[in-house]
């Protein structure tokens, strides 16, 4: 039942602050000493292998960052349907992500190898879970819109409570650190709430200018590479439109030469600033539009930010761009839960 929301995409971004907001509940105060990989009868990983697809797969790219960053523990993440070189490594755990569960070119990478599997999953009865050594549900309630959203954000969450937790089973992540970065956690839903208010108008008034454009180029830095990427994924499964995520540092090996006159750039601002600049600077220098995501005041689409950056980036940009690709969705015309060619499981290889 979508109540009175427009659809159900609509309905479940909506839905983020108060799924992350459980979820969370769940986690913090697990953390420490990495208590929640005990409670999922799991040992200390020496490495750790993540397995997925699409949006899911972005999700799995944070979470890898968050692991090698404040877990110096080596993480690399495996698209689900190219698992050909991700060798057996002994001690390495295996963390599939996936919404559904049921994603066949997941099921099947983990044919391949021989490692504890934990599965972060909406489903926790799908076939992912029953194959699963530890299963760590996401407990958003139905996703119904092909068009993964807050089983995005949640995803996220889940796989930095992972990730931190396995930091601070090795002594990677001090109790200081881990406290200070539980308090931020704590309040991501809160700022997911309030990015949905302040960018609404906003990206409805973006999907205005830009709906007569063929294509969009997202670029970012850093932690925030896989919220460009995962941007530009919701943009072009609903909009149909051509669209390339790079990080920034990329551009001028190739797709800057996509860059002409009024040519939307979409930059989700991430730390080092100084190094995104950079990036904003060829941008506007060929008369492309750079289309700021983030908390400063220049920013096109406006998001709700903690006052450091933390390891798992921009999240909450997340939540902005998803609105924009709603809203270029219905200026469109086009169906915005059940996008063309799309299956919400994709159960084949
Ligand atoms: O159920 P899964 O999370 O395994 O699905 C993976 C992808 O098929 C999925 O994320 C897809 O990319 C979405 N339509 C993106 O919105």
């Amino acid at each position: 039942d979508r109540g009175s929301a427009p659809d159900f995409t609509a309905k479940e971004i909506d839905e983020q602050p108060a799924a992350t907001r459980r979820l969370l509940d769940g986690l913090l105060g697990r953390l420490h000493g990495g208590r929640l990989l005990g409670d999922l009868g799991l040992g200390t990983p020496e490495r750790v292998r993540l397995v997925a697809c699409g949006t899911s797969g972005h999700a799995a790219e944070v979470t890898a960052r968050v692991l090698a960053v404040e877990g110096g523990i080596p993480a690399r993440v495996v698209t689900a349907s190219e698992p050909d070189l991700a060798v057996p490594e002994p001690g390495t755990l295996t963390v599939a992500l996936s919404q559904s569960g049921e994603t066949a070119d997941v099921l099947a990478a983990l044919d391949r190898w021989g490692d504890p599997v934990l599965a972060i999953t909406n489903a926790p009865r799908s076939s992912l879970a029953r194959r699963a050594d530890a299963v760590l549900g996401l407990g958003c309630g139905p996703e119904v819109g092909v068009a993964a959203t807050k089983t995005f954000t949640s995803q996220v969450v889940a796989g930095v409570a992972v990730a931190l937790a396995v930091g601070a089973r090795a002594g990677a992540v001090s109790a200081s650190r881990l406290a200070q970065l539980e308090s931020v956690l704590d309040g991501l839903p809160a700022r997911l709430a309030t990015t949905a208010s302040l960018a609404a108008a906003p990206a409805a008034a973006l999907a205005d200018e830009l709906a007569d454009e063929p294509g969009v180029v997202f670029v970012s830095r850093g932690a925030g590479v896989p919220y460009a990427r995962e941007g530009a994924l919701k943009l072009e499964e609903l909009t149909y439109r051509r669209v390339q995520a790079v990080p920034a540092g990329e551009l001028k090996h190739g797709p800057i030469a996509l860059l002409g006159p009024g040519t939307p750039v979409v930059v989700v601002n991430a730390e080092p600033r100084g190094r995104l600049a950079v990036g904003v600077s060829e941008i506007t220098a060929r008369g492309a539009r750079a289309v700021l995501v983030g908390a400063s005041e220049d920013a096109t689409l406006p998001i709700s930010s903690p006052a450091e950056e933390p390891p798992w980036g921009p999240l909450e940009a997340a939540v902005a761009l998803q609105l924009f690709a709603r809203e270029m969705t219905v200026r469109l015309g086009h169906e915005v839960d059940r996008p063309r060619n799309l299956a919400k499981s994709v159960t084949v290889e």
